[in-house]
């Protein structure tokens, strides 16, 4: 078969990781038969510098018109100044939007491997396997007012959280649907404690829980919920959140997994094309120098061939080969115990390929 995939490299290790992730879809494509065609696209800062636009109407045009697309990171310091329709962040929110992408799957999976890497405890961590559902198109992020203005005392500003119930609904049946699938425990976090948007979420996730009998749900709140990802992870099976709240505690539940570099995601509309991209961002200090940790977006692959491309054998042969690399002792800087040997951003990308192509030969 032949696919189209969209790659939007963006900013800071961004390039670095998603040449990896191309390398890998090569070859999964030589493996299986595949025909991978790969169209670039520019998207956040080096869109701005080129074109003077986080999003241009061209790179829309090529995400609508393909299978899937695959992003690295956007975003840094060059452009913290930018006007925000000059923001690299605003293109990546803008995609998201523009595509319907309301879905945000983030697994968070404790290798055993790396089960020392992290700054929590061994048996903290051992057999964590959670994921987490994350509102990605509406609240915060998108409500309208979002202005700075001249107040009675002064300067004030205002953002806005803003939910429709058909929002809410689709996200927390998505939720369900994923749960079933998984261990039918979903725990909908939440801040009905303070917050109007809360209170509603809370009535529609137990309105649609008629709906799935087979799947338990609970409701924590969200300051709790940040202290039981840390404190206690094997308590979590799904969790379905809100966008801003899914944000922070995506970034939490990655130092279960030991670092913030290994954890991918999937962000899915009711039918379009998905968008593939680790949770990390560009992170500029370690950009250009080949030690960032392409793992995320080698595993935000298998999500594409899974989600996407419904290439079930593929996508678990790479997932297969990421965690046959980490078993061998293969590491990046950010998931080595002081001391060992590290392995660059390519070398781990060339190792994970190696992986798929020999388990090939042995076929
Ligand atoms: P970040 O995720 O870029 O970096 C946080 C820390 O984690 C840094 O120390 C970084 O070096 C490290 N890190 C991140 N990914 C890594 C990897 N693959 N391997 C090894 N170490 C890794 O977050 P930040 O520094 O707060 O943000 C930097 C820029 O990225 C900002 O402009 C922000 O808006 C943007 N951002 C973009 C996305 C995205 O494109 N999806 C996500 C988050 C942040
Ligand atoms: C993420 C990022 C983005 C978000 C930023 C870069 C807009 O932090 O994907 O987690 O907040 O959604
Ligand atoms: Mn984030």
């Amino acid at each position: 078969m032949s696919y189209k995939i969209t790659v939007l490299p963006g900013d800071g290790i961004g390039p670095e990781i998603t040449k990896e992730a191309v390398k890998l879809l090569d070859a999964v494509g030589e493996t299986y038969g595949h025909n991978f065609e790969f169209q670039y696209a520019d998207i956040g800062g080096v869109a701005v510098d080129k074109q003077g636009t986080p999003l241009p109407e061209q790179t829309v045009q090529h995400c609508e018109s393909c299978d899937a697309i695959l992003l690295g990171a956007v975003g840094g310091p060059k452009w913290d100044d930018e006007t925000p329709d000059r923001k690299p962040e605003t293109g990546l929110l803008g995609i998201r939007k523009q595509l319907n992408l309301f879905a945000n799957l983030r697994p968070a999976i404790v290798y055993d491997s790396l089960l020392d890497a992290s700054s929590l405890k061994r048996d903290v961590l051992d057999g964590a396997d959670l994921l987490i559902v994350r509102e990605l198109t509406g609240g915060l992020y998108f409500g309208k007012p979002r202005e700075r203005r001249e107040g009675e005392h002064g300067l004030e500003v205002i953002d806005t959280l803003h939910y429709t119930e058909a929002e809410i609904e689709r996200i927390i049946r998505k939720a369900f649907d994923l749960a079933r699938l998984r261990n039918k425990q979903l725990t909908s976090v939440d801040k009905a404690n303070v917050l109007e948007n809360s209170r509603l979420w809370r009535e529609v996730a137990n309105r649609v829980a008629a709906d799935y009998p087979d799947v338990e749900l609970s409701h924590m709140l969200v300051d709790n919920a940040a202290m039981q990802l840390v404190n206690d992870p094997k308590q979590f099976d799904t969790i379905v959140t809100e966008n801003m709240f899914g944000d922070i505690l995506s970034d939490i539940a990655s130092m279960i997994t030991g670092s913030l570099g290994m954890l991918p995601s999937a962000s899915l509309s009711a039918d379009g094309p998905g968008l593939y991209e680790p949770v990390h961002g560009s992170a500029p200090d370690i950009a250009g120098q080949n030690i960032a940790n392409p793992l995320a977006t080698l595993a935000s692959c298998a999500m594409l061939l899974r989600y996407s491309l419904h290439l079930k054998e593929e996508a678990d042969a790479v997932e297969e080969a990421i965690l046959k690399t980490l078993r061998e002792g293969y590491r990046t800087g950010d998931i080595a115990a002081i001391g060992e040997a590290t392995v660059s951003t390519s070398e781990m990308g060339d190792i994970v390929c190696q992986q798929i192509l020999s388990a090939s030969i042995k076929q």
